[in-house]
């Protein structure tokens, strides 16, 4: 890939939570995994695990539970991210399972494969937890689905999708200085 591809396929990358049929090959799913194990932590921690889930009760289970994750259930796939519960620094956490979960959405962009996160809330944070058999000390909010995007899928939601011009969030070298030179 050269570096225009590679920065195309980098800008590409968007949420997708409408999936046709078609199970992720296990290539796929050791790729993803693999590429997520190699993600950067703070203090290299690395404290998570995770779960992969592609049964269909399960995924329609967790996409029914409490929370902005509906559409795991129509995914071929998810990954759960169970992070250790040893929180020295909750910031740290979260900014790592972000990490992380943008990982695993790349490495499976680059199989083709779509997905999105989401986050479990409230009661649903212990109803997955229950589902998945996760012990209740860790903690557990993320799951990124993953399929193949459907035709109809759209890159996003009416009102919630494109960006902000760079002019807008970019300042050079002093705060609200727009120009280079
Ligand atoms: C930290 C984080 C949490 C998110 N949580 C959810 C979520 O719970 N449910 C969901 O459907 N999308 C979730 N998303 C996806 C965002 O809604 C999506 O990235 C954003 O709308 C931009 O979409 P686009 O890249 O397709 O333009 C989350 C994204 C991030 C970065």
């Amino acid at each position: 890939m050269n570096t225009a591809d590679a920065i195309t396929f980098l800008r590409r990358l968007r949420a997708i939570r409408q999936f046709r049929a078609g199970a992720i090959p296990a290539a796929a799913r050791d790729d993803i995994l693999d590429v997520a194990r190699w993600t950067g932590t703070a203090k290299n921690r690395q404290a998570w695990e995770l779960v992969w889930i592609e049964r269909p009760e399960t995924l329609r289970a967790v996409g029914a539970v409490e929370g902005y994750a509906k559409h795991v259930a129509g995914a071929a796939a998810a990954v759960a991210i169970v992070m250790s519960g040893d929180v020295v620094w909750e910031e740290q956490d979260v900014f790592d399972e972000g990490r992380l979960s943008e990982r695993i959405m790349l490495a499976a962009a680059a199989h083709g494969i779509a997905g999105c996160v989401g986050w479990v809330d409230g009661d649903g944070i212990e109803a997955a937890k229950q589902l998945l058999g996760i012990p209740r000390e860790k903690r557990l909010r993320t799951f990124v689905s993953l399929g193949y995007a459907a035709e109809q899928a759209q890159p996003a939601r009416p009102g919630h999708g494109g960006r902000k011009p760079l002019a807008e969030l970019v300042s050079y070298e002093r705060y609200g200085r727009q120009s280079r030179s």
